[in-house]
């Protein structure tokens, strides 16, 4: 084979099989967690989003939700932005030791990413009219991106293992990366088996859940301490406690995990699903109020 012939290839293998590696929820999370928060928006933020919205979006968040993903490489300083990664089994999340990148630059990190977005955005309009130095349909693209991510428990993982990222696993009789199970593997499945293959199925039935299981939790999931405007110390406490509780859980390398597993995880995949949704909307709301 000649030289370039083979570069090209190897460029395909790439992009074939290492690209996914970093994706965050899979399309069908974050599209669900932007329906769920789009539903909850007060007449301020659904406004102000409508406007920041991109006219390919025709007006629905959820068509965009997944933008960050697609332009990882596009924007190669945003990579980090997707993540945090704690110390190996502590299942303790710290911002001051935790939030950076792999070269220990301060604030790089999902939760950094959140907060420097929330500030974007609360530059937009302000009264005056005038127009913000951000680009605010980016920092609106990034925040409903980032805000889904930090509830993907292995999105708040162990150094070592990359948030499962090196940890191949059985998903029923298919390989699988354990990361890939929970960015996407648990949906999936259950959308075969409950939801027809339909994501909009389960975004009804996590609204559902909302105003009837869940109700009685609805009001602390949105609440965020004292006069601050995001909180994602709190979800990346809860992200790296789930991760231990639940996804790395009596997982080994090479593990098959089937119905145990399903049965025990895709309610949890739900409820962070469901906390997404509810909590983009909340900060959207204090943000626009
Ligand atoms: N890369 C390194 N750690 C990661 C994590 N926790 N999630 C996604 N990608 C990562
Ligand atoms: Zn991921
Ligand atoms: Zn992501």
């Amino acid at each position: 084979m000649e030289l370039h012939k083979f570069h090209v290839l190897l460029a395909m293998v790439f992009v074939l099989f290492l690209v996914p590696v970093v994706h965050g929820w899979g399309l069908d999370g974050h599209y669900s967690v932007c329906k769920i928060a789009q539903s909850r928006l007060s007449k301020a933020a659904a406004k102000a989003v409508e406007e920041l919205l991109p006219h390919s979006a025709n007006g629905d968040l959820a068509s965009v939700c997944i933008w960050a993903d697609r332009v990882k490489f596009r924007y190669h300083w945003s990579s980090p932005l997707h993540y945090i990664d704690t110390p190996d089994k502590l299942c303790t999340y710290r911002y001051s030791r935790d939030c950076k990148d792999e070269d220990g630059v301060a604030d790089r990190c999902v939760a950094g990413a959140i907060n420097n977005y929330t500030n974007q955005l609360l530059t937009y309009n302000k009264g005056s009219g005038q127009a913000s130095t951000y680009n605010l349909t980016e920092a609106l693209l990034f925040l409903s991106h980032f805000i889904g991510d930090i509830h993907q428990p292995l999105h708040v993982g162990f150094t070592s293992d990359r948030g499962g990222n090196t940890i191949d696993v059985h998903w029923y009789r298919r390989k699988a990366v354990l990361h890939h199970v929970w960015d996407t593997n648990i949906i999936e499945t259950a959308e075969e088996r409950y939801d027809d293959s339909n994501v909009d199925e389960l975004v009804d039935a996590l609204q559902k859940n909302i105003t009837t299981g869940w109700a009685d939790q609805v009001d602390s999931w949105e609440s965020c301490s004292g006069n601050m405007t995001a909180c994602p110390d709190i979800y990346a406490s809860e992200g790296i406690k789930a991760a231990c509780d639940w996804a790395y859980k009596g997982v080994t390398e090479d593990s098959t995990l089937e119905d145990d597993y399903f049965l025990t995880r895709y309610p949890i995949v739900q409820w962070r699903l469901a906390q997404g949704g509810v909590r983009l909307a909340a900060t959207l709301n204090r943000i626009f109020e």
